[in-house]
């Protein structure tokens, strides 16, 4: 890896498309969400794999650790049904949980759908790395990211991982004043 270059971890989490049963929609839904909202130049490490939870812990270790992610996002495998593991693999690389990442997107989904409440999405970090999981819908991807990214970049600084500037006019990042680098 290269010295100060950003990475970000975009993991699809589908029995199906892992199988080529279907197009992953979700991995490409998230990098184009990113590429929206980030000024930075930054770089994709993409993974689409089966709801396997040691598959999973895998990746996101693999992304953490190894590749340096500053910042993985997941898509699918939150709700109830059995194959659903995404969350308990989450929680099992995580040092911290960010349980108000959690009831924020949850509570702004209520408002586009009444099953928001079937997801069981967590946040948390590990190392200098943070980790969110959103649903599976494309859809859901952009209405859960929206509610909570405000508060992703100065996360990431908390925990030393890379300094992430939003394009405002996109979504609009918020550092307290202390922690806004000067050029
Ligand atoms: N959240 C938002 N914002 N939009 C959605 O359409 N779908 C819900 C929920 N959260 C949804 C949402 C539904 S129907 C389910 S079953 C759960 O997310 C879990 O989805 P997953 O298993 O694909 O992760």
């Amino acid at each position: 890896m290269q010295k100060n270059e950003i990475k970000i971890g975009f993991v699809t989490v589908s029995d199906r498309a892992s199988r080529g049963e279907y197009e992953d929609l979700g991995g490409p839904a998230m990098q184009m969400w990113m590429t929206q909202a980030l000024k930075n130049d930054w770089t994709a490490v993409a993974r689409v794999i089966a709801d396997e939870q040691d598959m999973i812990e895998q990746t996101l270790i693999n992304m953490a650790d190894i590749e340096g992610c500053s910042l993985i996002v997941t898509t699918g495998g939150t709700g109830p049904a059995k194959r659903d593991v995404t969350p308990e693999a989450t929680a099992n690389v995580c040092d911290k949980i960010l349980d108000g990442f959690a009831e924020q997107m949850r509570l702004v989904s209520l408002k586009y759908v009444p099953t928001a409440i079937l997801s069981r999405q967590i946040a948390g970090t590990r190392g200098s790395t943070l980790i969110i999981n959103l649903p599976g819908k494309p859809s859901a991807i952009s209405e859960c990211l929206e509610a909570v990214f405000p508060a992703v970049p100065y996360c990431i600084d908390l925990i030393e991982g890379a300094y992430l500037e939003t394009d405002d006019a996109f979504i609009k990042g918020f550092r307290p004043k202390h922690a806004i680098k000067k050029k």
